[in-house]
């Protein structure tokens, strides 16, 4: 049985989506053996329904060091699920190739510092892009930079709000991040 550990900031409807592929099966064989925060967030109360382990460390400059301690050195997987700090180098270095990211955008355009959340969709509408999707991509120290494992898009029609769009790259995540992490997990 393969072991992923999944660190979350926000609602965690994304976390909810691999909670429910992997009691499914469309996740195989795996378990979830921990959820992290970086704040108090609604994630952590979904990690508590399912009966998943779950802390929080507050977010800061010791946040990767307090991490390392707890994740378990045979994880198969640490998965970034609307996950907002940035994680250390050695931190990155130690689980290398076994850390992945969804990003609500097609990488690498609309990356990096301070592309996060409504920001993103707000550069991608402002730049009059006819296409935007959702990214999951390995993670590395730097930010929105590791290589590419799956990317899905759709185009983007007239008259686009920014909600509109987080709600259709939300759909399109729900859709590839299990994907995603089953091929990783399983068919290495
Ligand atoms: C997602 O859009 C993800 O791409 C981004 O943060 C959002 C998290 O949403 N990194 P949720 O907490 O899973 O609902």
């Amino acid at each position: 049985m393969k072991k992923i550990v999944v660190l979350i900031s926000g609602s965690g409807t994304n976390l909810q989506r691999i909670i429910d592929c992997v009691e499914s099966g469309e996740i195989a064989d795996t378990k979830i053996s921990l959820v992290v925060a970086d704040r108090d967030c609604y994630g952590l109360q979904r990690a508590e329904n399912a009966g998943i382990p779950h802390q929080l460390i507050k977010r800061g400059k010791s946040f990767s060091e307090k991490l390392e301690k707890i994740v378990p050195e045979d994880i198969d997987l640490v998965v970034l699920a609307g996950f907002l700090s940035i994680l250390n180098e050695q931190f990155c270095k130690k689980f290398q190739n076994k850390i992945i990211n969804i990003h609500p955008a097609l990488l690498p355009k609309f990356g990096g510092l301070g592309m996060w959340g409504m920001n993103v969709h707000n550069a991608v509408l402002e730049a009059g892009e006819k296409e935007s999707g959702a990214t999951v991509h390995f993670v590395t120290a730097g930010i929105d930079e590791g290589g590419i494992i799956l990317q899905q898009s759709f185009e983007i029609g007239a008259n686009e709000t920014p909600e509109g769009l987080a709600e259709k790259v939300h759909a399109v995540e729900y859709d590839i991040f299990p994907k995603a992490i089953n091929k990783i997990l399983n068919y290495k």
